[in-house]
C-alpha cells in the first residue's frame, strides 16, 4: 500500500537476475527428469499456442506517462469483492506432487506468503481438507471440472465450500485433454491425477473420473447452486462465448486457452483479451493468463482491461527448485516489478492502468 516496504531487498534479488523466471525454468529443468519437465513445460501438438502467449505480451508496446506521483504506489485491488494486496493468481496447475514431496502444501504455503489468491485444481495430489489448514487466512477458489460423475462433482463442490474455497473456476475448455507431443512424455505416469479428491463412493469405472465432454452453458447456474458460490469460467477465448458464459449466470472469466495446452493453434491470451473485454463490459470480471513472465505484462493484461492475471507454469518452475519458499520468492518478484512498471508507467494505483498506456 505504501511505497514499497520490500523495495531495497527484492531490488537486489532483481538486480541478480535479469530475467528471474527464466533462470528459475533453467533450474527446474536441471533438477526435473526430463519427461516431468516436459509433462509441465508443453503444450498440445506443435505448441505454437504456447509460443504465441508469451510472444503477444511483448509485443505490445506502452505508452509511459510522465510526471505523476509515484511516491507511493498501491498494488491493492479486489475480485469478485475480496480485497487483495496485489492482482497476482496462481492458476490452478495438476500434479505439484511431481516438483515438490509436498506437492500442493508447499504451494498452498508460498502463494499464502505472498499474498497470492491460488486457484485449487481439481487434479491436486493433497485433499482440500489437508490443504485449507496449510494457510488457514489465505484465500482460495477451487477450479472444477463437471465430471461424467456428477454425484462426485456434487461431492467436490461440497468439500471446497467447507474447505474456505470462496469461488468455483469452472474449466471450461478441456471437453477432452489435448494431446501432446513430446517423445518423453510417452511413458511418463501421470500420479493418479485425481487421487487426492476421489469420490467417497469410488466411480463405476475410471471414465467416471473424467469431465464430462457434454456439458453446456447450463452447468454454470447448476454449479452455482449447489455450491452457493460465484462461478467463474476459464478457458473464454471469444466475446459472444463470453456473453452466453454472463448470461448464463458467470461472475467472472478467464480469458485463457489453458497455456497452450488445449487446441493448437489457438489465439494468444493477448489478442483475445480486448474482445472479451468489450463484451462483457462492467457485467463480469475478467482475468486473463497465458505466458505472463514478467510484472510488465501484468502491467499490459491490467491496461487491457483484466482485472488479474494469473501464472501457472512459473509457479511449477518455482516450486520445483525451493518449494515453498521458492514460490513466495517468485511472486514478490512478480509483484516488485509490477510495482516498478507501474511507477515507470505513471500509474499509483491499479485504477490509474488503463488502456491508454498501450501503444
Ligand atoms: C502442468 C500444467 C497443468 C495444468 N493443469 C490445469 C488444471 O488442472 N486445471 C486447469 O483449469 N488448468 C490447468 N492448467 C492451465 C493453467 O491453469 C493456466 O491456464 C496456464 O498454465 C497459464 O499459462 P502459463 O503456464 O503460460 O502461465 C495447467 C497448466 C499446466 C502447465
Amino acid at each position: 500500500v505504501s511505497s514499497n516496504p520490500d523495495a531495497s531487498r527484492s531490488r537486489l534479488i532483481g538486480a541478480e537476475l535479469d530475467d528471474p523466471i527464466a533462470d528459475l525454468e533453467r533450474r527446474a529443468r536441471e533438477r526435473l527428469p526430463q519427461s516431468i519437465y516436459d509433462y509441465y513445460a508443453a503444450g498440445s501438438g506443435h505448441e505454437t499456442t504456447v509460443a504465441a502467449n508469451v510472444a503477444a505480451w511483448s509485443t505490445l508496446r506502452l505508452r509511459p506517462r510522465v510526471l505523476r506521483d509515484v511516491s507511493t504506489v498501491d498494488l491493492s485491488t479486489s475480485v469478485l469483492g475480496e480485497p487483495i494486496p496485489h492482482p497476482i493468481l496462481v492458476a490452478p496447475t495438476a500434479s505439484h506432487s511431481f516438483a515438490h514431496p509436498d506437492a500442493e502444501l508447499a504451494t498452498v504455503r508460498g502463494a499464502a506468503r505472498a499474498g497470492a489468491l491460488m486457484v485449487i485444481s481439481t487434479r491436486s495430489n493433497v485433499t482440500l481438507e489437508e490443504l485449507a489448514p496449510a494457510a488457514p487466512d489465505a484465500r482460495h477458489w477451487f477450479q472444477v471440472y463437471v465430471m461424467r460423475d456428477r454425484g462426485w462433482t456434487r461431492e467436490l463442490l461440497a468439500r471446497a465450500a467447507a474447505a474456505g474455497c470462496t469461488a468455483l473456476v469452472l474449466t471450461g475448455d478441456t471437453p477432452y485433454v489435448g494431446r501432446k507431443l513430446r517423445p518423453s512424455m510417452a511413458t511418463l505416469r501421470v500420479p493418479d491425477a485425481a487421487t487426492a479428491n476421489r469420490p467417497s463412493a469410488a466411480p463405476a469405472d475410471e471414465l467416471a473420473s473424467e469431465q464430462d465432454p457434454s456439458v453446456t452453458f447450463e452447468s454454470i447456474e447448476w454449479l452455482r447452486e449447489e455450491s452457493g458460490l460465484p462461478v467463474v469460467v476459464k478457458g473464454v477465448l471469444r466475446g459472444d462465448d463470453a456473453q452466453r458464459c454472463v448470461q448464463a449466470g458467470a461472475a467472472g472469466l478467464v480469458v485463457s486457452n489453458h497455456g497452450g495446452r488445449q487446441l493448437d493453434g489457438a489465439i494468444a491470451t493477448a489478442t483475445a483479451l480486448p474482445e472479451v473485454v468489450d463484451a462483457v463490459g462492467d457485467s463480469a470480471e475478467v482475468y486473463v493468463d497465458g505466458g505472463i513472465r514478467s510484472g510488465t505484462d501484468a502491467l499490459r493484461a491490467l491496461a487491457l482491461g483484466a482485472r488479474a492475471v494469473l501464472v501457472g507454469r512459473p509457479v511449477l518452475w518455482a516450486l520445483a527448485v525451493d518449494g515453498a519458499d521458492g514460490v513466495a520468492t517468485m511472486l514478490e518478484q512478480l509483484r516488485e516489478q509490477l510495482w516498478e512498471a507501474m511507477s515507470l508507467a505513471g500509474a499509483a494505483t491499479i485504477a490509474e492502468i488503463t488502456p491508454d498506456l498501450i501503444a
